[in-house]
């Protein structure tokens, strides 16, 4: 089969390629099934055969009827729900990921990871640990798609997009943008390096000292005026922020959210959408003054500091 197919490198492709061969095989039966009958009865009731052409008996053909829709039926929801359950076993990254912070532009995968490391269009991360990715795209839409992984996920602007493998092969892997993006599109590719564990940490200890971002963010909740209000000393009537992340928010309209990515996102570049409970909509939206690289170094900012406090996550 090699050859035929891509090389299958994480949890999610085993996943997808038994589906896949499940399917095909299914496919196959049901077809050679089909052509089979239509040979078989082409042959046995040709013109001036002997065979009877009687009515089935009624009982018969009622059994028969009836059993074939419920099998076929029945066959088809258990792929539904298995194809559907592998897709949305993609969506959901299990507890303990490594988050590795991806933002897309025209046209270049830039990488950072969590202690700043940082990359350009090349991701190295631990063979056999799972991996969760929180991309933004700075400009128009693009797609990560690692064939490899049978991973592919869109990076669309003003959102955060998540997503998350478990390599479980060591190698090197294509990484391509499925989205076309514009002129460069077909070279905004990449690879991704599998490693092992220990090569991982050297690796990553080997890199250039960067800010982090969330040494980044905490500059620029200084420099952007965000202190002024939400700072822990501030007399501003607004949420404090430390031990934010994570936690249920009780919003001005009773309605409650949690304080993830997205949510923080949003109060930076749509303010009064959600206003949380006891305060006044007074602040100004940060859309078109900060770039997507800064609002994810702010909410990296936030995140370090609801873990630091020591506030469940
Ligand atoms: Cu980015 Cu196509």
């Amino acid at each position: 089969m090699s050859g035929l197919f891509p090389i299958s490198a994480s949890t999610e492709a085993l996943k997808v390629d038994t589906l896949f061969y499940i399917l095909l095989a299914l496919a196959g039966f049901i077809t050679l099934l089909v052509f089979g009958l239509v040979l078989l009865f082409a042959i046995r009731y040709r013109r001036g055969s002997k065979a009877s052409r009687a009515d089935m008996p009624d009982l018969l053909s009622r059994e028969m009827e009836i059993g074939w829709t419920l099998a076929t039926l029945f066959l088809f929801l258990f792929v539904f729900w298995w194809a559907g359950s592998a897709d949305l076993s993609a969506l959901v990254p299990p507890k303990g990921a490594i988050d590795v912070h991806v933002l897309a532009k025209q046209w270049m995968w830039k990488v950072e990871h969590s202690n700043g490391a940082r990359e350009i269009n090349e991701l190295h991360v631990p063979i056999n640990q799972p991996v969760r990715l929180i991309m933004q795209s700075q400009d128009v839409i693009h797609s990560f798609f690692v064939p490899a992984f049978r991973m592919k996920q869109d990076v669309v602007p003003g959102r955060d997009n998540q997503t998350w493998f478990q390599a479980t092969k060591l190698g090197t892997f294509h990484l391509l943008c499925a989205e076309y993006c514009g002129t460069d599109h077909s070279a905004m590719r990449g690879r991704i390096v599998v490693m092992r564990p220990e090569e991982y940490a050297a690796w990553l200890t080997r890199q250039p000292e960067g800010d982090d971002l969330a040494h980044q963010g905490a500059a620029l909740f200084v420099s952007r005026g965000c202190s002024g209000c939400h700072a822990g000393s501030s007399n501003v009537h607004a949420p404090k922020l430390a031990g934010i992340y994570g936690r249920s928010v009780q919003l001005s309209d009773g309605r409650t959210i949690v304080a993830d990515e997205a949510y923080i996102r949003d109060s930076i570049l749509q303010p009064k959408r959600d206003i949380v409970a006891g305060y006044e909509p007074i602040m100004p939206s940060y859309a078109g003054i900060l770039d997507d690289g800064e609002v994810q170094s702010l909410i990296a900012y936030i995140r370090a500091q609801g873990t630091s406090a020591g506030e469940d996550k």
